[in-house]
């Protein structure tokens, strides 16, 4: 416990998703579109979204030149050396998502971060090269692009590479970011990533010529610009100096998945999310379904009874993530099963309203088994194709590993990996045999992207990062809007909690939740954590006018852009 609260504290510090410096105080509404609109975690990559929008681009080329500006202007978790995954509803209601999830190098195997005495490496799992698992944003882009894309490939990647050629101003937030980090780069890197070891201050600009270089091959090239060629000789250059093992093989090989999406309803909205390597769409499906029968607006928001319902649903839901969820490519995950409703009316069957069910009494529910620091934007175009993207390095700047003279970070993804069974990974949550490594396996992630569909229309579109905070705060976006009829800027703004089945406390944002409500819930039996904030939700919720109203987190430098 102490240990995990520990990677927790770190965690907070290192990846508290935002670094905490206050903004003033949030509007209660958000921008009002009356067309399209683009949410994400930085104004820049906002504003490119919605170009691409406005010159006639859908919702899947606004996501792709976001992404690739994410890569340029939020390296924090912004990426082409990580992964991540994309959720699509188009406007004549066909759904689909993209699994652009790292994978394992071809020479990883299970015991890989571990010592001969099977003692935990400390750090290896998480910081240098081999932390990194095989990147997939660049081929997830593509493979966007050619299923859905309508503007010219060229055109979605040159807003990022313009950004890292001329340079654009730090915001005071990444400023700090930075420098905090100086010496890790510097520990790290193999070739001084000059950006990344010098001092900034607050009001520079920055430049990134080598990641400009880089991201003009991909305009050119697609696929081969990263995974071939320069890049890729660039790449392997910096494995062979660093120790890595990802190989021109684990190169060719990689390839981003189209899976049908995880469906479940929520007092008559549709929930539209991703399937594994998620834990998240099938956790947030368990979760509604587990709160549905109550009355939450009657029980009222963040009160004693509202914390102790959710929290208990969420220990048996983290406690089935833990067991059945890893890449159904590789493990056979009983996706239905979880996610039935008398499955889950059956794990609430124990719950109690009065007292905590300690973590240690709660195990994975029984099942017939057959065999065996990220980003979300949030995007409706002016047709009302909508997409929910999360997409990550995993820790903040990932493994913080720049490619030597190729300019970008490559992910730490490994960690996400039960690296062995029941030890934590820097979010805290365990696993088993369904997540161990194996060669071209991807790690089980918790990002949630998901839209809500009602009357056959979208209504809102939603995601964070957050690690383990992820699904929950996911969970919480929805019943602010649903449950509560909160606009989407309240609902994203809103103070939230978090509880991961083990450990066996409440997360809670400062000022979450009153005294008088942590003592209630304290004889229940809860035990608390202040974790400062959680998560950062980006979303757009339509109105009932038809037009959309953007909730840009507080918490970060967030912004929506829409016209
Ligand atoms: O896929 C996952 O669940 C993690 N790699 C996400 C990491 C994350 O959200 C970090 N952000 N604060």
């Amino acid at each position: 416990m102490k240990r995990v609260l520990l990677i927790l504290g770190i965690y907070l510090m290192a990846f508290g998703c935002g670094e905490v410096q206050e903004k003033p105080q949030p509007a209660t509404t958000g921008l009002i579109a009356d067309k399209a609109m683009v949410v994400s975690a930085h104004p820049l990559a906002s504003e490119v979204g919605k170009q691409i929008l406005a010159k006639g681009g859908n919702a899947i080329d606004a996501a792709i030149a976001t992404q690739f500006a994410l890569a340029v202007v939020f390296p924090y978790a912004g990426n082409i050396g990580g992964g991540g995954f994309m959720v699509i509803r188009m406007a004549d209601g066909a759904t689909a998502t993209l699994d652009f999830r790292e994978m394992a190098p071809l020479a990883a195997h299970r015991d890989m971060y571990l010592d001969e005495d099977g003692e935990v490496i400390e750090n290896k799992s998480t910081l240098g090269h081999l932390a990194a698992g095989v990147p997939g944003s660049v081929d997830g882009m593509v493979k966007a692009h050619e299923k859905y894309g309508s503007l010219p490939w060229a055109e979605l990647v040159e807003p990022a590479i313009q950004l890292a050629a001329r340079g654009f101003p730090l915001t005071n937030r990444e400023v700090a970011g930075l420098n905090n980090r100086r010496e890790t780069f510097r520990q790290v890197n193999t070739v001084d990533p000059a950006q990344y070891t010098r001092e900034w201050q607050e009001g520079d600009s920055i430049r990134h010529p080598e990641l400009a270089a880089t991201l003009t091959r991909i305009r050119d090239q697609g696929r081969d610009g990263f995974y071939q060629g320069k890049t890729a000789a660039l790449l392997l250059a910096e494995m062979a100096r660093g120790g890595g093992i990802i190989t021109q093989e684990d190169l060719d090989g990689y390839e981003a998945k189209w899976r049908p999406a995880i469906t479940g309803t929520y007092r008559g909205h549709k929930i539209i999310t991703m399937p594994p390597p998620s834990s998240g769409g099938i956790a947030l499906i368990q979760l509604l379904e587990s709160v549905e029968p109550y009355a939450l607006h009657e029980i009222g928001h963040n009160t004693a009874d509202y914390v102790h319902l959710l929290v208990e649903a969420e220990r048996r839901a983290y406690a089935d993530r833990a067991e059945y969820l890893g890449d159904m490519d590789f493990y056979n995950v009983p996706i239905q099963q979880l996610i039935d409703r008398s499955y889950i009316l059956q794990r609430m069957q124990s719950f109690d309203p009065e007292h905590a069910t300690p973590s240690d009494s709660i195990s994975h529910g029984d099942i017939l088994v057959e065999s065996d620091q990220t980003t979300h934007f949030s995007i409706i175009d002016t047709k009302g194709n909508a997409v929910a993207v999360t997409t990550t390095l995993n820790g903040a700047f990932g493994s913080k590993v720049v490619v030597g003279n190729a300019g970008f970070f490559l992910n730490n993804e490994m960690d996400d990996f039960s690296i062995k069974p029941g030890y934590p990974n820097m979010f805290g949550l365990i696993g088993g045999e369904a997540n161990a490594i194996a060669p071209k396996k991807r790690m089980l992630s918790s990002m949630t992207p998901t839209i809500v569909e009602k009357d056959g229309e979208v209504f809102f579109v939603t995601g964070s990062p957050g690690g383990a905070t992820i699904i929950t705060a996911v969970f919480q976006s929805i019943l602010n809007v649903i449950d509560f009829g909160m606009g989407a800027q309240e609902a994203v703004a809103a103070k939230r909690f978090h509880s991961q089945w083990k450990p066996d406390v409440i997360m809670t944002e400062t000022g979450a939740l009153d005294e008088a409500t942590v003592e209630a819930l304290k004889k229940r039996g809860h035990k608390f954590f202040d974790r400062g904030k959680i998560a950062r939700v980006d979303a757009i919720k339509k109105l009932a006018d038809g037009r959309l109203e953007g909730g840009a987190d507080p918490r970060g430098d967030d912004m929506a852009a829409g016209f």
